[in-house]
């Protein structure tokens, strides 16, 4: 089967150029200047990309489906199946998705690992791996963590120090897993908060009947996740300058840890996601009536401005910033490396609202997979980030920071013929009340019900297979691949 995507402008990250691009079976066969192709009119499919961007499929390096959430006796597993998470996505314009098989306090590995391809596979409509969770740090685990390496094609692991009893590791486990990694030339991704601090922070809320929702951020303040960056910093220097990458980092302080440790040459990277972009503390999660619970998520959405409740403890002025500002600007210098969702859907009815009368049982996370293109698009649209850094924060350095490059995040021949076409002359309008396009996530609320953005996803070609034309879905659970990765490209 052959595609011929013609008149289109291909967007990369170092700029953009009027191309015909030719598909041939899965991959991209050549690109040529406009016209180049047409003597294969008749013979190939025509996709006319006049006045669009033609650009590499999305890779959203950071989704939880059917992730079981919570401690294990009030488990709540996110609404997400992989079959519908990724349809979602594929309607979102992502063609690759990293999710992350866990291992909990005794439990085994590779058991993890085999649950995840008994979940993911037959079911993905686009392609995914996998980032191993590490809960329990023991000989086992990191012989396991080699294994993966070496013969999983899965070269990145994520710990926590947030969520004692559940994921949580100590400061010498987390050394020794780098240690770990470091060797093996993997990266270790991180759940950067200070988990028995906010522990702490949360019992004394509940115990003064604080329990709405908006405690959740005041419980979580932004200093706990600058200072377990910062730790982590400092560690991974000791391991040898293992590779750190911070994920969905939501303050200006935990930028400031991460902007310092790159400044002197670190190999330490961090992830950011949209809402922690466009959302604040005051619109969300600050909702009467429960509503907020919507907008659990961890790290928590942030104020606008700066973090009333530590400001109140520390009794002193301090400086006031726009947490959103910082990360925008921290996105164009490139201390912020890459922009995932996070998504780890609940649903309102069932789900969020068993933390009524205590926010800390609120199942964390938000449902993003769908909109993460279009919402980072937006700061194309608002001056905040080029075109060609939104190709690459969104696609090629997620594909090349974990190992996946040049298979996927560009448009180029040879590479797998994931592809977008967009479409920057129309607008999108996000939610489940969206009047022409309703969200495909299996959740009944939106994050960002009634945004109105620029720009829509017009085609989404996945390995050389239409899954999205003309407002129609075509692709089918299956058709997605697990992809066994590499190492970073971005280490020495
Ligand atoms: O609230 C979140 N982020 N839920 C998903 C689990 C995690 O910490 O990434
Ligand atoms: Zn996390
Ligand atoms: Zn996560």
């Amino acid at each position: 089967m052959r595609l011929l995507i013609r008149n289109g402008t291909v967007v990369s990250p170092t700029g953009r150029v009027a191309n015909d691009v030719l598909i041939d079976g899965e991959v991209v066969a050549a690109m040529g200047v406009p016209g180049q192709f047409d003597a294969l009119i008749g013979e190939v499919e025509v996709i006319d990309a006049a006045g669009k961007y033609v650009i590499p499929g999305g890779v959203d390096a950071h989704v939880h489906m059917e992730l079981p959430f919570g401690p294990a006796d009030d488990v709540m597993v996110s609404s997400d199946t992989f079959e519908t998470g990724t349809r979602a996505a594929a309607w979102g314009g992502v063609t690759t998705i990293i999710d992350m098989p866990v291992q909990k306090k005794g439990e085994h590995v590779m058991e993890s690992l085999a649950e995840w391809h008994r979940k993911a596979e037959g079911n993905c409509a686009i392609d995914y791996a996998f980032h191993q969770i590490i809960g329990d740090v023991t000989p086992e685990s990191l012989a396991a963590m080699r294994h993966l390496v070496d013969h999983e094609g899965i070269t990145s692991f994520k710990l926590f120090t947030a969520y004692p009893g559940v994921y949580y590791v100590n400061d010498g486990e987390l050394l020794q897993a780098m240690q770990t990694t470091g060797e093996l030339g993997a990266i270790m991704l991180l759940h950067a908060e200070n988990g028995p601090a906010i522990d702490l922070l949360v019992q004394q809320a509940l115990e003064r009947g604080a329990t709405d929702p908006v405690h959740h951020s005041f419980t979580r303040p932004s200093p706990l996740e600058a200072e377990a960056v910062h730790r982590a910093v400092v560690l991974s220097q000791i391991a040898g300058n293992a590779p750190l990458y911070v994920v969905h980092m939501s303050s200006g302080e935990a930028l400031e840890e991460i902007a310092a440790a790159r400044h002197h040459g670190r190999n330490v990277f961090a992830e950011t996601c949209p809402q922690y972009l466009w959302l604040t503390l005051e619109e969300t999660l600050a909702r009467p009536d429960f509503e907020g619970a919507k907008w659990v998520c961890t790290p928590p959405i942030r104020s606008r401005d700066n973090d009333p409740y530590w400001s109140g403890l520390a009794g002193a002025a301090h400086r006031s910033h726009g947490h959103q500002a910082d990360l925008w600007r921290g996105l164009r210098m490139n201390e912020i490396a890459v922009v995932a969702t996070d998504h780890c859907p609940f649903c309102f009815a069932d789900q969020k609202t068993r933390g009524i009368g205590n926010f800390s049982k609120i199942p964390n996370g938000l449902g993003g997979v769908e909109h993460r293109m279009e919402l980072i698009y937006q700061g194309v649209v608002t001056g905040e980030i080029t075109l060609e850094r939104w190709v690459e924060t969104c696609s090629t350095t997620p594909a090349r920071m974990f190992g996946m490059y040049p298979q996927k995040g560009i448009v180029a021949p040879g590479s797998d013929a994931d592809i977008v076409v967009w479409d920057p002359s129309t607008t999108t309008t996000i939610g489940v009340e969206a009047p022409d396009r309703k969200h495909h996530m299996a959740i009944d609320h939106s994050a960002f019900e009634g945004f109105v953005v620029d720009g829509r996803v017009d085609t989404v070609i996945s390995r050389g297979t239409v899954l999205v034309r003309e407002n129609q879905y075509l692709g089918r659970p299956g058709h997605g691949r697990y992809v066994r990765r590499g190492l970073s490209s971005y280490l020495v």
